[in-house]
């Protein structure tokens, strides 16, 4: 992969999952990092690891529901590199079940971090990456692509980064700046042991399968590259590829699998009961 030596990626979402894993490879790649996220001792870990692999590591507590606070991230940033090249609006989590069962705040919740949360991180990040010709992904999803019953607050969220993306694409080409939308099925991460407040439930059970969730750093790998490349959109997972193609392509036989399998979204995590 292209050598970033000199150059800086911003991540939100860094202290777990693919964000933490996105820092450790573009530490590998010669890029130092800024890793941002609400948790600071985490965040702290993450900077040993970009540390250990020989680049510089800053990190910032940042909540991007929090008007202000990504501005702030990214004047320190600024103010210890001088500059930014890749910034990885990356922090999400997952309101789940059934319409009936959530209230219109379960969805302001999602959408506070899952979208205004990814708004404010471009907000911030704009400038900078317009001065250096930079890159920018919005993580999306698979369920910014197909949506499934029982999820539709996730779905909702990650079909508006797909719009967000497609519009930023356009709109930030003329200033030099490539726009590249994330979208992973399942990797192995916190998010499907979170529940609808976000909260990490310690001991819950995957409901995903190890042989379907992507390795971490495979999936940030995949991410960074095409971030690198300047690519327009990535799909993370061979499944997540099927996927996105039979809607594209064949949607009628999805919908029908859907409803023959009674397949839906994921529940929120629950602890794990003993028996
Ligand atoms: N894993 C998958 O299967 C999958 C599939 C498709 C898309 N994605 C997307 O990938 C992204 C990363 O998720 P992950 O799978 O790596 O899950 P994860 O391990 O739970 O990581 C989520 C990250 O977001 C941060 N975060 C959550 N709320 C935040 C807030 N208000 N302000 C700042 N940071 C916040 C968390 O840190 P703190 O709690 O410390 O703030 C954490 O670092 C999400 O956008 C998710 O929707 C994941």
């Amino acid at each position: 992969m292209q050598n970033m030596l000199g150059k800086v990626a911003f991540i939100t979402g860094a202290s777990s999952g693919i964000g933490a894993a996105m820092a450790r490879e573009y530490a590998r790649i010669g890029a130092d990092v800024v890793v941002t996220a609400r948790r600071k001792e985490r965040l702290d870990e993450v900077a040993a690891a970009v540390r250990e692999l020989g680049a510089e590591a800053l990190p910032l507590a940042c909540d991007v529901t929090v008007d202000g606070e990504l501005e702030a991230a990214v004047g320190e940033a600024i103010e210890r590199f001088g500059r930014l090249d890749h910034v990885q609006a990356n922090a999400g989590f997952g309101v789940a079940g059934p319409f009936h069962k959530l209230t219109v705040d379960d969805y302001r919740r999602q959408f506070e971090t899952n979208v205004f949360g990814v708004l404010r991180t471009v907000a911030a990040t704009r400038e900078p990456l317009i001065q250096f010709k930079g890159s920018l992904a919005l993580m999306g999803s698979i369920a910014g692509f197909i949506a499934l019953p029982d999820g539709s607050p996730y779905c909702m969220s990650k079909f508006a980064i797909t719009a967000l993306a497609s519009s930023l694409y356009f709109e930030l080409r003329p200033h030099g700046v490539a726009v590249t939308l994330v979208a992973p099925g399942f990797v192995t991460s916190e998010i499907r042991h979170r529940d609808n407040q976000g909260a990490l439930i310690e001991g819950s059970e995957d409901p995903v399968p190890p042989w379907l969730s992507m390795d971490t750093d495979v999936a940030a790998r995949q991410i960074v590259r095409a971030t690198v490349k300047r690519r327009r959109q990535v799909i993370v997972t061979k499944h997540g590829k099927v996927l996105v193609f039979l809607q594209r392509y064949t949607p009628w036989l999805l919908r029908a699998f859907a409803k023959r399998t009674g397949v839906s979204g994921r529940k929120p995590a629950k602890a794990r009961t003993s028996s």
